[in-house]
């Protein structure tokens, strides 16, 4: 079984699926953190984001088992991320792993943005899961607030809506829902009311 969620910044799709893989038993690949990987060398490296033959040579360098969560899940990552997702040759270099990882025997879950329509369009569940601006960037304000980082939230807030202009707006697999994925609009909800609607999306397709 091959579960896909796919959603906006911030909108607790990873969340959900890390509980519906704990449920099933299913490994897990959060997708984000490829892009994220690859935008964090680009910056560390000092690489252009208009320097495509090297944007590309790191997405094809990236070691999976070398990505730290933690590091990557800061603040100016997540831009620069969103950037090289948005270079076709970046996208093109992720694409087997994640297709290979979503072919498994036994199957498995993987979240991000173009799961349901790129890379698993055969997936027996597919999940789109949203929330409004607002409520997302309270989300991602608290996370960072915990994390001891200096922001604001009307810098969290225009930095979702940048994100989801540039993630929507890209030609190269842009944020779509695809129109056999069920919404899950977790607006208002909290996380276990949101993994248990997840859960139950789940059960009546299995
Ligand atoms: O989900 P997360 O915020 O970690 O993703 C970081 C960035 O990676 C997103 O803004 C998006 O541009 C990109 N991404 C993508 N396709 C995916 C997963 C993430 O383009 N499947």
């Amino acid at each position: 079984m091959i579960i896909a969620i796919d959603g906006p910044a911030a909108s607790g799709k990873g969340t959900i699926a890390r509980a519906l893989a704990g449920h099933h038993r299913l490994p897990h690949l959060d997708t984000g953190l490829l892009y994220r990987g690859v935008g964090a060398a680009a910056l560390a490296s000092g690489t252009g984001f208009d320097d495509i033959p090297a944007l590309a040579a790191l997405a094809a360098g990236l070691d999976l088992a070398a990505l730290d969560e933690e590091a990557l899940k800061a603040g100016p990552v997540g831009e620069a991320a969103s950037r090289v997702a948005a270079v076709p040759e970046v996208r093109a270099a992720l694409l087997k792993l994640q297709r290979d990882f979503a072919r498994q025997p036994g199957g498995a879950v993987l979240d991000g943005r173009d799961i349901g329509t790129v890379i698993a369009p055969e997936a027996e569940v597919k999940i789109f899961v949203t929330a409004t601006p607002e409520a997302r960037a309270e989300r991602r304000f608290s996370e960072l607030l915990k994390r001891g980082e200096a922001v604001t939230f009307d810098q969290v807030l225009d930095d979702i809506r940048r994100r989801d202009a540039r993630d929507s707006g890209r030609a190269a697999a842009p944020l779509v829902q695809a129109p056999d994925a069920i919404t899950l609009d977790n607006t208002g909800l909290d996380r276990d009311a949101s993994i248990a609607r997840a859960l139950a999306i789940v059960a009546e397709r299995i």
